[in-house]
């Protein structure tokens, strides 16, 4: 992108930059980053780490906000709008509200959103809750799992007894008054099938959206087997078994890999994340994810990963790190490897889902 100016070859400023975009090589429109801030969490769910002591990351290895929002920055300059934090559980970090803050003022961002497992949400941060304090930092949009109603089997699947935090986290969000609140389920055969109308209801109450998502091997724990997978196709039937065809929603989409659809009878939305199961999941993928310990990763689905914290620490110029992101991006996969015997090299909660 250089320019002459007078027989001078300059590089154009900032803002000139900003009309590039990325592109990869199978005209996926690079719009999406998905920031790992943390690979800590409260919770220990089976099918994202592994239930005994955790090592986590030394403080070093992770890269700091000021590092984060370096970054965050450059993928805006190069056509990121849309910004997700998420973890491990992104609100176990310290003053991740004065992140937070910090993000939908870089220029370009338009969306910002967080993922949380909800423990935390109602907790009281200087006279409001988390949730108010996350609202008021800028955040539009909140995801928080939640893949029972049943105290005893939230505590089996997240080996934690928090769904009374949890409960107490989506009434907080819900008092915020976010643009949008998705409840995430990941579906197991075997555990929650007889949860997926208790947690129908239970959105249907709060005019939430929900989604069910399949079991994905993205992390080493032991749970995720062939047995152990429900496939989105069955949910769906079983969904519909009691409330008659759901109605596919074509046009409604989240900048997210979900199908929606709607219940009939009742305008309430579901959502299927059938990433296993679905052949087109990748054809609209808009995603970059950066991991908490500096890495780039193309693709959830992919051992693929970039360490960009590297010539970040380095003195990397802007520049340079924009030809990083764009490198990156030029070798995204054209969809994920989970249907060939993938077998995952992280934990998931190391690369943030
Ligand atoms: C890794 S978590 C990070 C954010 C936060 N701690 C939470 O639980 O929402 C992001 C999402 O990934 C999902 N997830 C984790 N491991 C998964 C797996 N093996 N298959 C499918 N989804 C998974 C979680 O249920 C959650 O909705
Ligand atoms: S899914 Fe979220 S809450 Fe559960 S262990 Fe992973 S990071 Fe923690």
């Amino acid at each position: 992108m250089l320019r002459q100016f007078g027989g001078v070859l300059i590089e154009p400023p900032v803002a000139d930059i900003v009309a590039i975009e990325m592109e990869d090589r199978f005209g996926h429109r690079i719009s999406y980053l998905r920031v790992s801030i943390t690979d800590r969490c409260n919770e220990r769910c089976n099918y994202c780490m592994p239930r005994e002591l955790q090592e986590w990351l030394p403080r070093d290895e992770i890269l700091s906000y000021e590092e984060t929002l370096r970054l965050v920055r450059i993928a805006a300059d190069l056509g990121v709008t849309k910004v997700r934090v998420t973890g491990g559980e992104p609100l176990t970090r310290r003053d991740v509200i004065d992140f937070v803050r910090a993000i939908p003022k870089i220029s370009g961002i338009s969306s910002l959103g967080i993922s949380t497992n909800g423990t935390l949400l109602g907790r009281d941060v200087g006279g409001k809750t988390m949730a108010a304090a996350l609202g008021d930092a800028g955040v539009q949009s909140v995801n928080i799992s939640l893949d029972t109603l049943d105290r005893n089997l939230y505590a089996q699947i997240t080996g934690r007894d928090f769904h009374a935090q949890v409960l107490e986290g989506i009434d907080a969000a819900i008092a915020a008054g976010f643009d949008q609140i998705k409840l995430n389920a990941v579906l197991m055969r075997g555990r929650n099938e007889d949860q997926l109308i208790p947690l129908i209801e239970f959105a249907a109450e709060r005019n939430l959206i929900l989604r069910f998502i399949e079991l994905m091997p993205v992390s080493t724990t032991e749970v995720l087997t062939e047995q152990n997978f429900l496939p989105v196709a069955e949910a769906k039937r079983a969904i519909e078994s009691r409330y008659g065809a759901l109605i596919p929603e074509q046009s409604f989409r989240t900048n997210g890999p979900a199908t929606y659809y709607q219940i009939p009878g009742r305008n309430q939305r579901v959502g299927f994340i059938g990433a296993m199961t679905n052949l087109h999941f990748c054809e609209s993928c808009n995603k970059l994810r950066l991991t908490c310990d500096g890495k780039l990763r193309p693709c959830l689905g992919s051992y693929l990963e970039f360490d960009i914290m590297k010539p970040l620490r380095a003195g990397a110029s802007d520049d340079e790190l924009r030809q990083f992101f764009i490198d990156v991006v030029d070798r995204k996969p054209e969809q994920h490897d989970f249907r060939n015997n993938y077998q995952p090299d992280r934990k998931m909660i190391a690369i943030g889902g």
